[in-house]
């Protein structure tokens, strides 16, 4: 099939990408020349394991196509999938401009049918100004179009495995005609696939997350019960996991959830709840509690030190996640900004992430940026550990105590286990462990 994408972010990107080795002839209509430019040469801008090879084979092939022009774009195919940005605004809510634009544009530029598909997580209902806009804009009202809901669920640092072999495909169509594309589009996945309403879709993605978020916020309390009482929370998300009605997975606990989706898709949540006339408090809670993770686990810190003051503190992992260079409300950021106001020294490495860090803390008297994970934690009276990457998981921990000043571990991730750690001779301070 021929398919439109328009946005060449982490979902348009991976769409397009994953769509074009199923064997399907993509476009992508990206804004930015610059990164437009560097995709036709095969290099990607984002870091995504897998997806620049993916990317080169597909070009190589002549299977995938970048432009800025949404003209050529639209006339390239009728299946547009919309995978624009939907940023946070100051009151929470999701900030619709972007998709708005794209329905506009499109609708200007329509001369035949065209189905317009959300990939972005939007609040419920968006399908309808989508449609609205749509109607307005159109040079002849007779042109026929519908308007679909097809959340994307990727996890960043596995999205092509995501999008490839997802757990379950959601469709939201209102037409027979709609309905049939996507059979298409799918006939190779082997997943269940959901033909629902439109808003039914809508809301899936926003309460899938919402849901995942909250997970992590409820193990994260119960890891705080586990320090308090000895109990150890590792086990009882085991324990729990075990459990099919809860499942063990997004109870690990640690420092808290981060990234472009948890943080912003609860906000809206709530926020939409609160335009239709509900209080979601229970998610106003999921969101508090991950908000005061990295003050509590500076608290922890500061209890275990005394002072912080000029004292070298090494940090290992930015990126709110492994195998990614995102560190977009990554909880590295709120550490190291209560480090600084402590005046402690950081000493900071991760494998991918420390070029974007560097734009929000440049390099300077209180913050170093180490080349590896050693050099990281010379001289350090702590090591921090924020993300669970496998160099971590993997570090020779005897040479990481002999080049230490102190040997002391918070690992706000659980990557290592308790007695093999203390065994090497490390004060060890693992999360609700
Ligand atoms: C998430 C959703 O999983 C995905 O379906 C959606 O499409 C986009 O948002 P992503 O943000 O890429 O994906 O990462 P995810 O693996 O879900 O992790 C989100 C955050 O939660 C990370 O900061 C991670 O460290 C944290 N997390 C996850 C925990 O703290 N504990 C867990 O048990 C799981």
């Amino acid at each position: 099939m021929r398919i439109t994408v328009i946005g060449g972010g982490y979902v348009g990107l991976t769409t397009g990408v994953c769509f074009a080795h199923l064997g399907n002839e993509v476009m992508v209509v990206e804004k930015i020349p610059q990164k437009v430019e560097l995709l036709k040469k095969g290099r990607s801008p984002i870091y995504e394991p897998g997806l620049e090879e993916l990317l080169q084979e597909n070009l190589r092939e002549g299977r995938i196509h970048f432009t800025t022009d949404l003209r050529e774009g639209l006339e390239f195919s009728h299946v547009i999938f919309i995978c624009v940005g939907t940023p946070q605004k100051p009151d929470g809510s999701a900030d619709l401009s972007q998709v708005e634009e794209v329905a506009r544009e499109t609708a200007k530029l329509m001369k035949s049918y065209k189905l317009l598909i959300e990939k972005s997580t939007v609040p419920v209902n968006t399908h309808k100004l989508i449609k609205r806009t749509v109607q307005r804009y159109l040079k002849d009202p007779n042109i026929p179009y519908d308007v679909a809901s097809n959340p994307e669920f990727l996890r960043e640092g596995s999205a092509i495995e995501d999008f490839l072999k997802p757990d379950r495909i959601v469709v939201g169509v209102e037409s027979q005609r709609a309905k049939e594309i996507f059979e298409k589009l799918y006939k190779d996945f082997d997943c269940p696939i959901i033909y629902t309403d439109p808003a039914t879709a809508e809301l899936i993605k926003h309460a899938s997350n919402s849901f995942l978020a909250m997970k992590i916020s409820f193990i994260n309390m119960v890891a705080d019960l586990c320090e308090k009482t000895g109990a150890d929370v590792k086990l009882v998300a085991d324990g729990m996991g075990y459990d099919k009605r809860i499942g063990r997975a997004f109870l690990n606990a640690g420092i808290g959830y981060g990234g472009s989706c948890f943080p912003k898709d609860v906000k809206a949540f709530i926020r939409m709840a609160q335009d239709y006339g509900l209080n979601f408090g229970l998610l106003r809670e999921v969101e508090r509690i991950n908000q005061e993770r990295p003050a509590k686990f500076v608290e922890k810190l500061k209890k275990v030190l005394w002072s912080l003051k000029d004292k070298k503190i090494a940090l290992w992992g930015l990126s709110f996640k492994p195998n990614t260079d995102d560190i977009r409300e990554a909880p590295s950021i709120k550490v190291a900004e209560l480090l600084i106001k402590e005046n402690a020294l950081l000493s900071l490495y991760d494998p991918k992430a420390m070029e974007n860090f560097k734009l929000l803390f440049p390099e300077g008297k209180q913050i170093n940026y180490a080349k590896d994970p050693y050099s990281a934690v010379e001289g350090a009276s702590a090591l921090l550990i924020l993300t669970e990457w496998e160099e971590f998981v993997k570090a020779d921990l005897g040479k990481v105590k002999e080049l230490m000043e102190l040997p002391i571990i918070l690992d706000g991730r659980n990557i290592y286990e308790p007695q093999e750690v203390k065994a090497l001779g490390f004060e060890y301070y693992p999360t609700g462990r």
